[in-house]
């Protein structure tokens, strides 16, 4: 088991470091690998913490607090107004130490409600490695979804085999999406949630980057179900402080949806998973409840993605994604992702991802991320202007 797990997942930054392990950066290194805001902390965090620093003296309750999961609720209705009084606080939400413990752990009472024989986990591809560390980790067989450009970087829900359909106990899907940044419409979504409703697998909405955008706003899997059927059944979106605030290393987000599903991650999670500390508690309940400073972090996104447009206008497959803050550029013609990454980082001293580890190979053998980079437009304008700008005059 731990062989294949070992082998099932790779940390996508563990094999950058060591393609770039035996080269020296060509100029003053900007790091554009990473998906980490690097703004500067909204101004509330430390006096909040400072405020509440005792509480790191008592374990947390593994619900959280009445104030964060009603603060929640609260945001959850203003920004998916069909959601407003329907998702109940006390059993509809539960806190996360950021979203990706969540990702992971919500794949064991997803097997433990569907006892079938090879249980499957639909993954798009590429796709957020935590998805299939959780199918490995679940013994579960990850089938992983072409997410080409002509699949509008989303997976191809009618696509699906009955066979596979009839043994999936989860799908997840990423909206905005990481890496091409492809939003799902509320069609889509309702299609999603229509399968996962006729198969009765639970549908894993990964929301992390829902407040990334720069025009409008992404449809959510749960308002999407609510106002298509009255429900949130069979769904469950994951959210966090990490992209919406800029506090990646808050470790702060939350999960919420089917009551039914949520009673059983709340047992599971009692004994197994770690709770939200009360301090950083404190600081979400008025990360929520605050737009100004997640306004300011889009108006930064924008001033890049402008500079995107202009410094890299139509070169390398360049479009202003829907959501999220990365570019996915094409590298085809520069001797696919690997090289392309090694080639800026020595011509130019700019580091970026290679799209083949953020996706697996398919049947035929290609890895649809291989000839691509990903690039992270998380730091403020001046630095990303350089080093787009740097981009362009090192590949040309
Ligand atoms: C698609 C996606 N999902 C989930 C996460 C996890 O974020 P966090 O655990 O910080 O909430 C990330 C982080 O980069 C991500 O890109």
């Amino acid at each position: 088991m731990l062989t294949d797990l070992d082998a099932l997942v790779a940390s996508p930054f563990a094999r950058l470091a060591q393609l770039l392990a035996d080269h020296e950066p060509g100029a003053p290194p900007i790091d554009l690998s990473l998906g980490e805001p690097r703004a500067a902390l909204p101004g509330f965090v430390a006096p909040i913490l400072a405020e509440h620093v005792a509480a790191f003296g008592r374990y947390p309750p593994i619900k959280g607090l009445p104030a964060l999961r009603e603060a929640i609720a609260v945001w959850l209705g203003r920004r998916y107004p069909d959601l407003a009084g329907a998702i109940v606080p006390e059993t509809q939400i539960l806190p996360l130490n950021g979203s990706r413990e969540g990702l992971f752990s919500a794949i064991f009472p997803a097997m433990a409600r569907r006892q079938v024989s090879r249980p499957a986990v639909l993954i798009p591809n590429p796709f957020y490695q935590a998805y299939a560390a959780a199918a490995a980790a679940a013994g579960a067989e990850p089938i992983f979804l072409p997410s080409h450009e002509k699949e509008g970087f989303l997976p191809d829900l009618d696509a699906l085999e009955e066979d596979v359909l009839a043994r999936t106990v989860a799908l997840y899907l990423c909206s905005p999406s990481n890496p091409q940044g492809a939003v799902a419409d509320p069609a889509y979504l309702e299609k999603a949630i229509a399968l996962a409703r006729r198969h009765d697998f639970m549908l894993f909405a990964d929301e992390c980057y829902s407040e990334i955008y720069t025009e409008h706003a992404p449809p959510g899997a749960l308002e999407t179900a609510q106002a298509a059927t009255g429900t949130v059944d069979n769904v469950i979106s994951f959210q966090s402080l990490s992209k919406r605030s800029g506090l990646p290393g808050l470790r702060s987000g939350f999960v919420a949806g089917d009551a039914r599903f949520m009673a059983a991650f709340q047992r599971f999670r009692n004994v197994a998973c770690p709770q939200v500390p009360l301090p950083i508690q404190h600081v979400s309940i008025a990360a929520w409840a605050d737009e100004t400073h997640v306004e300011a972090g889009r108006e930064l996104y924008r001033a890049n993605f402008d500079l995107a447009d202009t410094i890299l206008a139509d070169r390398y497959g360049y479009r202003r994604p829907a959501g999220a803050f990365f570019l996915w550029l094409d590298m085809g013609a520069y001797g696919g992702g690997e090289q392309a990454a090694k080639t800026l980082w020595k011509g130019c001293g700019v580091k970026v991802l290679p799209g083949g580890y953020l996706a697996r190979g398919e049947a035929d053998g290609s890895n649809p991320g291989a000839d691509f980079v990903r690039v992270a437009l998380v730091h403020g304008p001046e630095t990303t202007g350089d080093a787009l700008t740097r981009i362009a005059a090192c590949l040309g």
